[in-house]
């Protein structure tokens, strides 16, 4: 058991990829994990078995995110099913990517990908603060996006910036109840979001080649970085953006004479 037990998170987004990965490896530190999914009942019902054989705790709670009422939603299923007890941990990792340059997006899927990845986070933390205990944490997913120009993700990079600020100006405010506010930005992770990165390994390879440490990133890598920032060796962090990339783009590989 590892130094969670007793604790309770909710990991939105959590029925696939990295999400399910957050939730599997804090309820393998100890906690009750709420399993948020959108749509997908069986990829939740999946992520909720796979940890209970694992000998942790979790419930699965649906929330369309980025429609009417989500957030309502969302809490009275975790209210529900914590039945009184307190939220120590809540990581915001749901999200959607959009693939459109300047010329491409319409306001419509601009709308769409704010609605999920900003809107929804900024007003699960506002509706999760008075259930939220004092010396609590708040752990939001971002993007490597942020440093890394990529013109034809120009929105969803906009939405994961809007992340990062949240994360540094929140901490500032919540530092009176001793919550920290932290942001993990992943770089190039294997999940559905990034389908192609399975049907190419030749764009597999370039990827793999093009971080410091060689390979591509898994959900658990992420995970394993959200895990520090729940624990209590994280105490002493607070507004930090912890890139999570395995030195994705860094800069020139290192020369090397023939
Ligand atoms: N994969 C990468 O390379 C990468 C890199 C940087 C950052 N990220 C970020 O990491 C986070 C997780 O990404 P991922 O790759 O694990 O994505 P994923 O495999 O596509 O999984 C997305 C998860 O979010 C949920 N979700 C999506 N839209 C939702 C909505 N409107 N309402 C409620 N739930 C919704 C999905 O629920 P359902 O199963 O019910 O659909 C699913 O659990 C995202 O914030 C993403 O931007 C990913």
């Amino acid at each position: 058991m590892g130094d969670l037990a007793g604790r309770t998170a909710l990991v939105t987004g959590a029925s696939r990829g990295i999400g399910r990965a957050i939730a599997e490896r804090l309820a393998a530190d100890g906690a009750l994990v709420a399993v948020h999914y959108g749509s997908n009942e069986t990829a939740a019902k999946e992520t909720v078995a796979a940890i209970e054989q694992a000998g942790g705790r979790a419930f699965a709670i649906p929330a369309r995110l980025g429609s009417d009422g989500d957030v309502d939603e969302l809490f009275t299923g975790l209210e529900r099913e914590l039945r009184g007890q307190s939220l120590d941990i809540l990581v915001n990792n749901a999200g959607v990517h959009s693939s459109a340059s300047i010329e491409e997006v319409t306001p419509e899927e601009f709308d769409r990908v704010f609605a999920v990845n900003v809107r929804a986070p900024f007003f699960i933390i506002q509706r999760a603060l008075p259930l939220l205990r004092d010396g609590g944490r708040i752990i939001n997913i971002s993007s490597a996006n942020t440093r890394i120009a990529v013109t034809t993700e120009l929105a969803y990079a906009m939405t994961k910036g809007a992340l990062n600020v949240l994360g540094r100006t929140l901490a500032n405010g919540l530092g009176a109840r001793h919550i920290t506010v932290n942001t993990v930005a992943p770089g190039t992770t294997e999940t559905d979001m990034i389908g192609w990165l399975r049907h190419s390994p030749e764009a597999a390879a370039g990827v793999a080649a093009s971080t410091a440490l060689g390979r591509v990133g898994q959900p658990e890598d992420v995970a394993a970085a959200v895990a520090f920032l729940a624990s209590d060796d994280a105490r002493w962090v607070t507004g930090h953006v912890l890139d999570a990339s395995g030195g994705l783009f860094l800069g020139p590989g290192v020369f090397r004479p023939s």
